[in-house]
C-alpha cells in the first residue's frame, strides 16, 4: 500500500514543567518513475523535491520511488487514478491508452530536433494537451522529456529498415509505435519496461528502442551489442499528478506543485541534453557498435502507413496543428 502518510518531523515533547511543545508534521507524497536513481528522471525527481520543499517551507516532502518500484508506467498511471500514487514522471508510451489525444505526439519522425519538440510542447497546444488530462481522471502538470529514440539489438547492425526485418523488438505499450515497427518489417513485442532487461538477457526479444539517456541509465550495453542512431521518434515525458491528491489542495498549494513539476521538467531536459552530447561516446567505450550516419529517408517512407492508420482513427486536426507549430 503506497498510500501517502504523514511523517512526524518533530514529536510533541512534554517538558518536566509539563509544557507541551508544538508538533510539526510534513506531509509526504510519493513520486514514481521507472528508471534508475542515476537517470534523467531521477534528476527531475530531485528538482521536484527540492522546489516543493522550499516553496512549502517544509510542509511537504517527496519520497522518490525509482526503478519501477511502484510498477511499470501503465500501472503507475492507473495508481494516479485510484489515488495509490501521488505523482509520476512517465513517457507518453502508455499515456495514449488513457488520454488518446496524446497519441499524436508518438508519431515517428514528427519532430526534426529537440528545439522543435520542446517548442511545440511549451506552446498553447502543449498546455491544451495537459489540460485534456483532467477529462481522463489525471492531472497534467508539465511536459518533461525522455528523448529521441534509437534502436539497439543483439543480432546485427541496422542501417536500413530491411536490416530490422524479422527482429523481435520490444516496443512500449503504444499502438502507434507498434504499428510503425510492424510497417518496418520488425516483429513488435509490447512489454512494460521493468520486464525488458531480463527479456533481452534471456533472448525473448532481440532488441529494443529508447533514448541514449535510457540506454545509459539501464546498462543496456551488457545485453545489446548494436546501437543505430535512427532517432525515429521523439519521446516526450510528462509529470502527472493524482486528482485524488491534487483536488484536496488549496490554490496556493496547487501552485507549489505546479512549480515543482516545471522545475523537474527543466532539470530533466538539461540532463537529456548533456547525455545526448556525452552518452554515445560512453556507450562506445562500453563496447557497443554504434551506427551513426543513418539515412532516415527509407525509415520515414517505411513508417508512412502508421500516419494513415493514425489519422483514419483519430482524424488529422491535431496532427495538422502540431505540424503547423513545429
Ligand atoms: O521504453 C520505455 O518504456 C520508456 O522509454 C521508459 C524507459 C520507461 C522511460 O519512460
Amino acid at each position: 500500500n503506497f498510500a501517502r502518510h504523514s511523517l512526524v518531523a518533530a514529536i510533541a515533547a512534554i517538558t518536566t514543567t509539563g509544557v507541551a511543545l508544538q508538533a510539526h508534521a510534513a506531509t509526504e507524497v510519493n513520486l514514481g518513475h521507472t528508471l534508475s536513481s542515476s537517470s534523467h528522471y531521477s534528476v527531475g525527481a530531485d528538482a521536484f523535491k527540492e522546489t516543493l520543499e522550499e516553496l512549502s517551507d517544509g510542509a511537504y516532502t517527496v519520497n522518490e520511488h525509482p526503478s519501477g518500484s511502484l510498477g511499470g508506467e501503465r500501472e503507475m498511471i492507473e495508481g494516479l487514478q485510484i489515488g495509490t500514487v501521488d505523482f509520476v514522471i512517465t513517457s507518453t508510451g502508455p499515456l495514449g491508452n488513457f488520454v488518446p489525444e496524446t497519441y499524436v505526439l508518438d508519431l515517428p519522425f514528427l519532430f526534426e530536433d529537440y528545439e522543435e519538440a520542446r517548442c511545440v510542447l511549451d506552446s498553447d497546444l502543449g498546455d491544451e494537451l495537459l489540460a485534456k488530462m483532467s477529462d481522463h481522471n489525471l492531472v497534467g502538470l508539465a511536459w518533461s522529456e525522455n528523448g529521441f529514440r534509437h534502436m539497439t539489438n543483439s543480432q546485427r547492425e541496422i542501417a536500413t529498415p530491411e536490416d530490422a526485418e524479422g527482429l523481435r523488438v520490444r516496443t512500449m505499450e503504444n499502438s502507434v509505435h507498434q504499428e510503425a515497427f510492424r510497417q518496418m518489417g520488425a516483429r513488435p513485442t509490447p512489454m512494460a519496461f521493468p520486464e525488458l532487461f531480463t527479456a533481452l538477457q534471456q533472448g525473448t526479444v532481440d532488441g529494443q528502442e529508447n533514448p541514449i539517456t535510457v540506454i545509459v541509465a539501464t546498462n543496456f550495453w551488457e545485453v545489446q551489442d548494436y546501437l543505430s542512431l535512427t532517432g525515429h521518434v521523439y519521446s516526450p515525458a510528462v509529470v502527472l499528478g493524482s486528482p485524488i491528491f491534487m483536488d484536496g489542495l488549496s490554490e496556493e498549494e496547487r501552485g507549489w506543485f505546479e512549480q515543482a513539476a516545471q522545475a523537474s521538467a527543466e532539470a530533466t531536459r538539461e540532463e537529456v541534453s548533456r547525455l545526448e552530447r556525452e552518452g554515445v561516446a560512453l556507450l562506445e567505450e562500453k563496447g557497443m557498435t554504434v551506427k551513426t550516419d543513418i539515412d532516415v529517408a527509407p525509415f520515414q517512407e517505411a513508417v508512412k502507413p502508421a500516419y494513415e492508420i493514425f489519422t483514419s482513427e483519430y482524424g488529422n486536426e491535431m496532427l495538422e496543428r502540431v505540424q503547423e507549430k513545429a
